[in-house]
């Protein structure tokens, strides 16, 4: 059967794609930004997952405001880097698993979420920033992800946005998903972007430590807390972009001890601001 492992959680900003993609990580802004995934990289040679289910969420890019899935699931064989204004990254197009993601699409609309699924999209620095974080610079014509992505894309964008508590309770459907698939396969789930920002308006450049760092906690040891935020509380206290943590309960909800298993594993955690204009928060979890 198959197996989710592990979590993985990170910011996704773009400014650390550019950084990769110009030759800038040893600049000293940069520097401790990439040091802090330094232990990540070595930590997924180690434990190389079969596929990654990645929870992310586009930003007006495949999907236009002519229309707005609330959840997404990628069920293509492949997906296209998107030109975000300045060219497509120079990173490898991402490969899907489309059997596995028709098999979850079955499994968890049976249990009552309506997905969108999406036969062909281009992937945005959503998506992208994680993978590179994590799997370091790739050639993009030679280079290839290491492994399989499921990509699902998750509306944070357009107001009305799904709730923690739905995110979290589409976790834990996603799990039963997986784990009833016949082969044998390591999987595992990433809940991106966040943490605290905003990016317009009178509060752009809004950064807050405490509120970041007491969810980070709550996300760790009490992920019943966390679901219960309600989404007001992220606007107000995280920013209006800070709305993309609600992703990381999905991701959360997905792990062992939320069906009654044992309590995962805190493997990493780092806490960084700033990047461009945003706190940069990074947890890794495993399932014992
Ligand atoms: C920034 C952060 C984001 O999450 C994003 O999607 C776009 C920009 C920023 O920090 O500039
Ligand atoms: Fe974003």
């Amino acid at each position: 059967m198959a197996k989710i492992t592990a979590s993985v959680f990170t910011s996704h900003v773009p400014a650390i794609g550019a950084a990769m993609d110009l030759g800038k990580t040893h600049e000293d802004y940069w520097k401790p930004v990439f040091a802090g995934y330094d232990f990540g990289k070595q930590w997924i040679k180690d434990h190389k997952p079969d596929v990654i289910f990645l929870v992310y969420n586009d930003h007006a890019t495949a999907f236009s405001l002519d229309l707005i899935p609330t959840f997404a699931i990628g069920t293509a064989a492949d997906y296209e880097v998107a030109d975000e204004g300045f060219g497509p990254r120079p990173v490898p197009k991402v490969i899907g698993h489309p059997d596995l993601a028709a098999h979850i699409a079955q499994s968890v609309i049976q249990q009552d979420f309506d997905l969108t699924i999406v036969n062909k999209m281009a992937v945005d620095h959503g998506l992208t920033v994680p993978l590179s974080l994590m799997f370091g610079e790739q050639d993009p014509v030679k280079g290839a992800w290491p492994c399989p992505v499921i990509p699902f894309a998750v509306n944070v964008v357009q107001y009305p946005v799904p709730s923690g508590r739905r995110c979290y309770n589409l976790g834990q459907a996603i799990r039963k998903a997986v784990e009833s698939y016949d082969e044998d396969l390591n999987v595992h789930i990433w809940g991106t972007g966040g943490m605290s920002h905003q990016l317009q308006g009178p509060r752009a450049g809004l950064i807050n430590k405490e509120f970041d760092n007491a969810f980070l906690d709550k996300l760790i040891n009490d992920p019943e807390a966390a679901a219960s935020i309600p989404h007001i509380d992220y606007v107000r206290e995280a920013g209006s972009e800070g709305i993309e943590l609600v992703m990381w309960l999905i991701a959360r909800g997905a792990m062992a001890d939320v069906a009654g298993g044992k309590p995962p594993k805190l493997a990493h955690r780092f806490y960084h601001v700033p990047a461009s204009n945003t706190a940069v928060g990074h947890l890794i979890l495993e399932n014992t």
